[in-house]
């Protein structure tokens, strides 16, 4: 008898965690991961683009090549749509919302914002990537969405999660009872329940962030660097400095051993670089459920308001006591 449990038999096995669920959010999350099986398999073959043609350009089979992000898209938007469970999207590719207007999903009632792909800078290098998705219940009483379905505090996601095309494909989600993990096999060409209810520690020795922005960081950032940088046993400082560029990737990598991950406002990037509704919402639900935190450096992040799409902001997040940490930093040296 195989121990395996597929991301199918989890999320029918989890629906009974909700009395009323009619089981519509667990199609939805299985629409996602079928777009993810179709991202994985493009992006393992990303490699090949010099034999197989490069973005823009005709392959040899005759088929015209799209950049990644632009695939990943146009997966993610067909499965949800095709789905019929989702009533409207939002994208990091798409300046407006997509609006879902099918005969399946007349009644749909959720819509999901998403980076269909994080990391777009290490596509070409073989370095990880990733996919953040975060649902919300619609606002709308029917019809396809509205932007105002979107424009809901970070509190209100029904779902949220991330797929890493990493040297595994996993898929990591949370529906607001803690997190679970999931390993793509390939040979079977399913999610299987890898990482059961992930828990961060409260404290880790690894700190993330794009340095080289160093001179550009607000007075706490630069101070909570040097911190980290110091001889301390206790608290087994110093840390170590690890940044991948992918926040998929960084968060991944922290939320299993322990670390903090910031991106501080910059002077190319006044307001931070992520986005609220559809990098930070989702990873800061992730990292409270396994028990870390997410800030703007003095704000929860799920608490703030969105009031546009593509809203950014700062984003400090990962193990509960090395933010706390930065945050006072923050609140010390950048008033
Ligand atoms: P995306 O590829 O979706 O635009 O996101 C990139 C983000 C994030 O994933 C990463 O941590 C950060 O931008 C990297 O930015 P810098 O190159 O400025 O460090
Ligand atoms: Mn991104
Ligand atoms: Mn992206």
């Amino acid at each position: 008898m195989s121990k395996v449990k597929t991301l199918g038999q989890f999320i029918i096995e989890k629906q009974n965690d909700f009395p009323f669920a009619k089981g519509e959010l667990s199609r939805l999350l299985r629409d996602i991961g079928i777009a993810a099986k179709i991202v994985h398999r493009e992006v393992n073959k990303a490699g090949l683009a010099d034999i197989l043609g490069e973005a823009g350009e005709t392959n040899i089979q005759g088929e015209s090549v799209k950049k990644l992000d632009v695939f990943a898209n146009e997966q993610f938007i067909a499965a949800l749509s095709v789905g019929g469970e989702c009533c409207a999207i939002a994208s990091e590719e798409n300046e407006d919302i997509i609006l879902v207007d099918n005969e399946q999903s007349k009644n749909a009632k959720y819509v999901v914002a998403m980076d269909p792909l994080d990391g777009s800078s290490n596509i070409d290098v073989n370095v990880s990537v990733g996919t953040i998705f975060s649902i919300y219940r619609r606002i709308s009483l029917s019809g396809p969405g509205t932007l105002e379905d979107f424009m809901q505090r970070g509190t209100e996601q029904v779902a949220a999660g991330y797929i890493i095309y990493g040297s595994s494909t996993m898929l990591v989600y949370t529906t607001g009872k803690g997190v679970n993990g999931f390993t793509l096999d390939p040979s079977i060409g399913e999610f299987c329940l890898s990482h059961p209810n992930m828990q961060t520690p409260k404290s880790g020795k690894t700190y993330s962030m794009n340095e080289g922005n160093y001179v550009h960081f607000p007075d706490g950032v630069k101070k909570y660097i040097k911190y980290c940088q110091e001889e301390d046993k206790p608290t087994k400082r110093p840390y170590s400095s690890r940044y991948i560029g992918s926040a998929v990737a960084d968060i991944h990598r922290n939320l299993i051993t322990g670390g903090i991950y910031i991106y501080p406002v910059t002077a190319s990037s006044p307001s931070g670089k992520l986005r609220l509704l559809y990098e930070c919402n989702p990873l800061a639900f992730i990292i409270e459920q396994a028990g870390g935190k997410a800030t703007d450096g003095y704000r929860r992040i799920m608490e703030l308001e969105t009031k546009t799409l593509h809203q950014r902001t700062p984003f400090y997040a990962g193990s509960a006591d090395m933010v706390d940490t930065a945050c006072e930093f923050m609140s010390r040296f950048s008033k």
